[in-house]
């Protein structure tokens, strides 16, 4: 078997043990005498040096090595003389497993590649420094979330991806049907009927997961869900995807307070993971994406965030002597630009905006004393905006079945959530976080569709 690369990095094998790697090249410089090669794994940011020289029996071959072909590289440890580096191998046999067919043509060259080509070249975007990065830091991320819900013993739910009910009421939902697209069941008036489409019934991919995991968030107590979510915002914008990721936790017995408590030790625990477990990546975005970046998620990690009414809010942008796109007055859906304003210019930080007016917001969000706000929660980060989105849930089924009406939805197709409230109905609450708009907070990469595998987006989802 072969050693990974970041083990070898670390020190975890004593200098001069005989060890076998196996990776890509990613610089290669070759002289009759000597070749050095620097091979990555995608275990760690940094790739290692391989020192091969000329009394290597396939040495003519590996003088022709150029950037991606594959080896196995067996050799000795020592210490590295190059700065910045600790250890090097000095090989004792390379095999060369995989050649580029025409480096000529092979786009890997010195040069930068932009973000929108990188998307359309599948083979090479993951082999390149910033999205392998993005790639380790995503998964520090999602693994840090798991560990924070199931040490504060929360259970993980699957909630379905097919669903028939529209949990934001935006009517942004993507169809599935099975029907014959040829041949469709007809209604009287001659139109598809799309009331047939999954095995006789409507369906839609889910925009949320909420709706079912407060199903059991009233029997678990403390539950989340995290997994994709669709929405057919036909947006070309740098903070939507049309396939994103969101983790979902709901509380029982919990008050909008405990929810923003919660969005708030989520955020500075995986800020605090990430500083620990990915310090190679985060120099990297640091130096080459956002300077800073460091130092900001150290803070971050250790600072109160600043709570405020969503109705303070409205009175600091009138009042900032700022011009905005969107004029502001008490009752508008807040822009991204009142958001970053906000975050950026007025706190310096991520702001928990709280009880706004429920004309904007969800009808499932609890109706506060006034009975012009509803207890909703947003946490607004600086270059982005919203990345979190909660509430206390409506627990009392008379006021429910009033917003659900208003919001132009039918509450008997609602019969199931309703039950809850029905049935032994506890105050409870919680939030979303969009996942991709946290990667792209931590990583300092500004556009969400550079955060994820495979983006799919409006006129980008091509592999
Ligand atoms: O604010 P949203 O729509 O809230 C909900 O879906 C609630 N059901 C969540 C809950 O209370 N359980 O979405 C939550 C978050 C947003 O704050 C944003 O970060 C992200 O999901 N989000 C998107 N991310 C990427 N692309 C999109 N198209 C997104 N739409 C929302
Ligand atoms: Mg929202």
């Amino acid at each position: 078997s072969h050693s990974s690369i970041s083990d070898v990095l670390a020190g975890k094998y004593p200098v001069e043990s005989i060890i076998t790697v196996k990776g890509w090249i990613r610089t290669v410089r070759a002289n009759p005498n000597f070749s050095f090669i620097n091979l990555h794994d995608g275990s760690c940011f940094d790739p290692i040096q391989i020192v091969a020289d000329k009394n290597l029996s396939n040495y003519a071959e590996i003088m022709k090595l150029t950037t991606s072909c594959s080896l196995s590289v067996t050799g000795k440890i020592v210490e590295s003389q190059g700065k910045g580096q600790s250890f090097e191998i000095q090989a004792d046999s390379i095999e060369i497993i995989g050649l580029v067919e025409d480096p000529d043509t092979y786009p890997m060259a010195p040069k930068r590649h932009s973000v929108e080509y990188l998307r359309e070249h599948a083979h090479l975007r993951p082999r390149t420094n910033l999205i392998g990065a993005v790639t380790r830091v995503r998964n520090t991320l999602a693994q840090a979330i798991h560990r924070f819900f199931n040490e504060d013993g929360f259970q993980w739910i699957a909630t379905p991806i097919i669903t028939a009910s529209d949990c934001e009421g935006a009517g942004e939902m993507f169809r599935v049907s099975t029907l014959d697209s040829v041949n469709p069941p007809l209604t009287d008036e001659g139109k598809t009927d799309f009331s047939q489409d999954f095995f006789g019934k409507e369906a839609f991919l889910t925009v949320s997961g909420q709706l079912n995991v407060e199903t059991y968030c009233c029997a678990l107590s403390k539950v989340y869900t995290f997994g994709p979510t669709f929405r057919a915002e036909n947006s070309n914008t740098s903070r939507h995807l049309a396939e994103f990721w969101m983790v979902e936790p709901e509380i029982a017995f919990a008050d909008l307070a405990t929810v923003a408590q919660c969005a708030e030790d989520m955020l500075k625990y995986v800020f605090k993971a990430v500083l620990n477990e990915r310090k190679d990546d985060l120099e990297f975005f640091d130096q080459r994406v956002q300077k800073g970046l460091i130092q900001r998620l150290e803070t971050l990690s250790e600072t109160s965030f600043v709570r405020m009414d969503y109705t303070d809010a409205i009175e600091i942008l009138k009042n900032c002597g700022k011009k905005f796109e969107f004029p502001v007055e008490w009752g508008v859906d807040l822009s991204s630009e009142h958001e970053r304003y906000l975050a950026e210019e007025h706190v310096g930080g991520p702001v928990i905006l709280q009880n706004y007016p429920k004309e904007i917001k969800s009808f499932y969000m609890r109706m506060n004393d006034d009975n012009k706000t509803v207890a909703a929660m947003d946490v607004l980060a600086p270059g982005i905006g919203e990345i979190i989105g909660g509430s206390q849930r409506e627990d009392r089924l008379d006021i429910l079945d009033a917003r659900m009406i208003e919001s132009g939805l039918n509450p008997e197709d609602y019969y199931w959530y309703r039950d809850l409230r029905r049935y032994g109905s506890v105050p409870h609450g919680g939030f979303g976080l969009g996942f991709e708009r946290l990667v792209s907070y931590v990583t300092g990469v500004a556009n969400v569709r550079d955060v994820i595998a495979f983006p799919r987006a409006a006129k980008s989802a091509n592999f």
